[in-house]
């Protein structure tokens, strides 16, 4: 096979959504579907023991798992699909959002009784600002859930693009008859799934068939009636649109019960865009080109805190991997041979010794590779694109024993350069700020400054809960911000300073006060 053509048949997403909305439920499935698994019930479990525990050491124990599930790798209708995991719930970090920037596209899950909820908007800004293309499935439809027309103005409101369903929902709940295929005027039978597949649906062809007029009376009368508004009102779907982040298509079903997955995996393969180019500061590499580029886009410690071992997660970028292959790091020149790359779940094992655009090698190393290193054959790449997240909440840090300062900074700087934390050195001196968007970033740095330095740390609260990096056109309007506000800035791990604040109100005097000044929510690595 061609270069091109293994980038061609390749798709990357994520599933956003807010936790519970049915993200673990619909990953299984969808391996299910690809026949990646028998049947359902591992993803599952292992997520049950990950979240039975609050134990510090069990979940450390199951950090080894979880780098292996982070990435899934499924080979469906020739396709192959590599699905990111974005963490939620207790851990939800940074990570999350960087994952969004290794995709191609998302896929937003809802909970058709909660509407869009605000871990998914948190997640959706990051598609939106990258204008990532987003499918949409609406899930649990087999409850009583909301109308559908009421979510499907919402998904539109949230996500400021127009949303056009690819199917429609015949009653919920107890009522739930099924799904309406608009496109191919057919509707699919509900009936309650299993762990397992079937493959004997039942289909009905063509709205007008009097069968799902007797079988589903009013539930059906009131689809129909939505149908035909929809069709009269919303816009037709635009395949470019949608590339462009501007239109949704939406799905109905419930993930529990395989229902409405299927369409969700096709929809994937036909819809989703393979590997485009990405933009490097030299030059716009393209998924294809011969030469492999690829870069870091998380970093994972691994098992054994002893050894400092991490995983760096690379996407690839271009040309293609193979196991013991020489690479550059770009920042530091080093080169390194990664042989024993880390497998990630998927149907046939020749998939890992190669990779192409668009999948993801986890690469064990001791410190070498960090967030946002790229890695090459030897040309001097650096991608832009990789954020950091201003912070929402704020530790300040002190260590028990003073004479391990020195350890304690060491740590520190070690841990926010792999993105683990954001740390922040007041210009004004005085304790050292932690900033991180989930709070669990805090007990994990915590946990690894005790086992991988030997440093007791005090965690304090702290008076900020906002950040903002901060940049002017001109330097001395920026020396006179940062002269004027000097108990409130800081410099992060890369010495770019930040403007530190208890509230938003604050941030809107400052703006109003420096016109020249720029505060930004978000900084480009690179
Ligand atoms: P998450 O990863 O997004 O957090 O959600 P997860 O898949 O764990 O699903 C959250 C809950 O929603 C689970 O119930 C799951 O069974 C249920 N669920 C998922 N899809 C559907 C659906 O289509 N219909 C209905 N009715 N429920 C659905 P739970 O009680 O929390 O867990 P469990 O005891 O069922 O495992």
């Amino acid at each position: 096979m061609t270069l091109a053509h293994e980038v061609a048949r390749r798709r990357t997403f994520a599933i956003i959504s807010h936790p519970d909305a049915g993200k673990t439920t619909l990953t299984e499935k969808l391996l299910l579907f690809a026949g990646a698994i028998q049947i359902a019930g591992s993803v599952k479990a292992r997520k049950a023991s990950r979240h039975a525990s609050s134990d510090w050491m069990e979940i450390e124990k199951q950090r080894g798992i979880s780098v292996a599930s982070s990435v899934m790798q499924i080979e469906y209708r020739d396709t192959v699909i590599n699905l990111l995991d974005t963490p939620g719930h207790q851990d939800f970090s940074e990570d999350t959002y960087r994952v969004l920037t290794a995709v191609d596209a998302a896929l937003m899950m809802i909970d058709a009784a909660n509407g869009v909820e605000p871990q998914t908007i948190r997640l959706l800004q990051v598609c939106r600002a990258r204008n990532t293309p987003i499918i949409t499935f609406v899930n649990k439809m087999d409850r009583e859930v909301r109308e559908p027309l009421d979510l499907l103005s919402e998904i539109e409101g949230h996500l400021g693009m127009d949303a056009v369903p690819f199917s429609w929902p015949v009653g919920m709940g107890k009522s739930f008859g099924g799904v309406f295929d608009i496109r191919r005027d057919r509707m699919r039978v509900f009936r309650a799934g299993e762990d397992r597949l079937s493959h004997d649906d039942e289909i009905i062809e063509g709205i007008g068939n009097p069968e799902i007029a007797r079988r589903f009376g009013a539930a059906f009368g009131q689809a129909r009636g939505e149908i035909d508004l929809i069709e009269a009102a919303a816009p037709p779907f635009d395949a470019a649109a949608f590339l462009a982040g501007r239109q949704t298509p939406v799905f109905f079903g419930s993930a529990i019960n395989n229902f409405g997955v299927q369409e969700v995996l096709d929809a994937l393969v036909d819809m989703a865009p393979p590997p485009g180019s990405r933009h490097a500061l030299q030059r716009e590499v393209l998924p294809e080109e011969p030469r492999f580029s690829g870069v870091v886009f998380k970093v994972q410690a691994n098992m054994d805190p002893a050894h400092r071992d991490r995983v760096a997660f690379v996407r690839v970028c271009s040309g293609r991997f193979e196991r013991g292959m020489r690479l550059k790091v770009c920042r530091t020149g080093k080169e390194i041979r990664p042989n024993n790359v880390v497998s990630f779940l998927s149907q046939r094992r020749e998939l890992l010794d190669e990779a192409y655009a668009g999948d993801v090698i986890g690469i064990p190393n001791h410190g070498v590779l960090q967030l946002g290193d790229v890695l090459t054959e030897g040309e001097v790449l650096q991608f832009t694109g990789l954020p950091f997240f201003a912070p929402e909440l704020f530790q300040a840090v002190e260590v028990a024993d003073p004479l391990r300062t020195k350890q304690l900074r060491t740590g520190l700087t070690q841990l926010g350069e792999e993105g683990a934390i954001q740390v922040f050195r007041p210009v004004a001196g005085g304790a050292l700020l932690l900033g991180a968007v989930g709070q669990l970033q805090f007990e994990v740095v915590a946990h690894r400054l005790k086992t991988e330095y030997g440093v007791a740390a005090r965690m304090m609260p702290s008076r900020y809960s906002m950040a903002r990096w901060i940049t002017a056109d001109d330097p001395k309007d920026l020396k006179k911000f940062m002269d004027a506000n000097a108990q409130h800035i800081a410099y992060d791990v890369v010495d770019a300073p930040a403007f530190l604040i208890g509230s938003s109100a604050q941030l809107r005097v400052a703006q109003e006060l420096y016109p020249n000044v720029q505060f930004h929510a978000l900084r480009e690595h690179g």
